[in-house]
């Protein structure tokens, strides 16, 4: 174990420099009347983040040897859907915040259109890089990226659990309504994330089977831990406004069964997600790290 943080470490550092790097290549300014577009995509997508979900690619991939480059492109992909859904979830008619990752949030530094619009433009790129032949040369593979993160983003994903999000400050959810909505609006881009992985390692699905527990797991673990941050995190390490689910009186795990029993819920999971890599030997230690990571988070 006492190799963990510092391969944890290497590795996020390692992510954060290569997701900025595709990013800015992607996104040059044209040098016409939608520069304004461009540097709100670059101040979204550029410089900020944990960036687990491109690290969950990678590490996945890795497990099958995957040319890195490959998993890169496909990790910058989910971080574009990422990035353009808290860019809207940030947006007034939203959750109506100022901070993120520890900026003003783009519909501050420029305005709500051209906050909408660089949202618009950050989830068509996701598709644009997955559907592009110098992302894979395989169209089988390419169609089978392009739909499970379709599948992953839109009502059946994350942007449905937004809405039961939204429904969840006006009515009070059960924990297994609350589970649902957790496993929709953060569970679905982390499942996909180790899905498509898995995908470019050209494992079949029926293959799958312990990495889906992992990630199932994990993505829960992961929207129980940003509610207890919300509670007692530190706005400053968190780059964003904390406290705001209470405000809202919004249904999460830790209103519903209180910091401890969250606290306890969140490690559980994350023994459990562990448990799924038991097949795996140490070149899956880098998603075990990822595990323990989410729960041990400060931001
Ligand atoms: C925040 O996601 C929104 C949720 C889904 C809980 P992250 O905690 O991954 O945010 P960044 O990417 O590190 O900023
Ligand atoms: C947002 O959840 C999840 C998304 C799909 C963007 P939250 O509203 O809890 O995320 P934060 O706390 O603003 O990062
Ligand atoms: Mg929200
Ligand atoms: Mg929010
Ligand atoms: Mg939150």
């Amino acid at each position: 174990m006492a190799a963990q943080p510092s391969l944890l470490q290497d590795s996020l550092a390692q992510i954060a420099a290569d997701i900025d790097h595709e990013f800015d290549a992607l996104l040059t300014l044209p040098g016409d009347t939608r520069d304004r577009l461009y540097a709100a995509m670059r101040y979204a997508a550029i410089g900020g983040g944990k960036r687990l979900r491109p690290l969950l690619v990678t590490a996945t991939a890795a497990l099958f040897h995957v040319d890195r480059a490959v998993a890169l492109r496909v990790g910058t992909a989910v971080e574009a859907i990422h990035v353009y859904s808290l860019v809207h979830d940030d947006l007034p008619c939203m959750d109506d915040d100022d901070m993120r990752r520890g900026k003003p949030t783009v519909h501050r530094a420029f305005d709500d259109a051209t906050a909408v619009l660089a949202g618009d433009s950050l989830h068509a790129l996701a598709f644009e890089i997955l559907a592009s032949p110098q992302t894979h040369g395989d169209p089988f593979v390419r169609g089978e990226l392009v739909s499970t993160l379709a599948l992953a983003s839109g009502p059946e994903g994350m942007a449905g659990g937004q809405m039961m999000d939204i429904e969840a400050e006006k009515s009070t959810f059960d924990i297994q309504t609350v589970m649902r909505l957790q496993a929709l609006k953060t569970g679905a881009l982390i499942a996909a994330s180790v899905e498509m992985g898995a995908i470019l390692g050209h494992i079949p699905a029926e293959g799958r089977t312990h990495l889906r527990g992992y990630a199932r797991d994990i993505g829960l673990a992961f929207q129980i831990a940003d509610d207890i941050m919300d509670v007692e995190g530190d706005p400053q390490l968190a780059g964003k406004a904390l406290q705001k689910d209470a405000a809202a009186n919004k249904g999460t795990f830790v209103s519903l069964m209180g910091l401890e029993r969250a606290k306890q819920q969140a490690d559980m999971l994350v023994q459990q997600a562990n448990d799924h890599l038991s097949s795996y030997s140490a070149e899956a230690d880098l998603l075990r790290a990822i595990a323990n990571y989410i729960t041990e988070r400060d931001r």
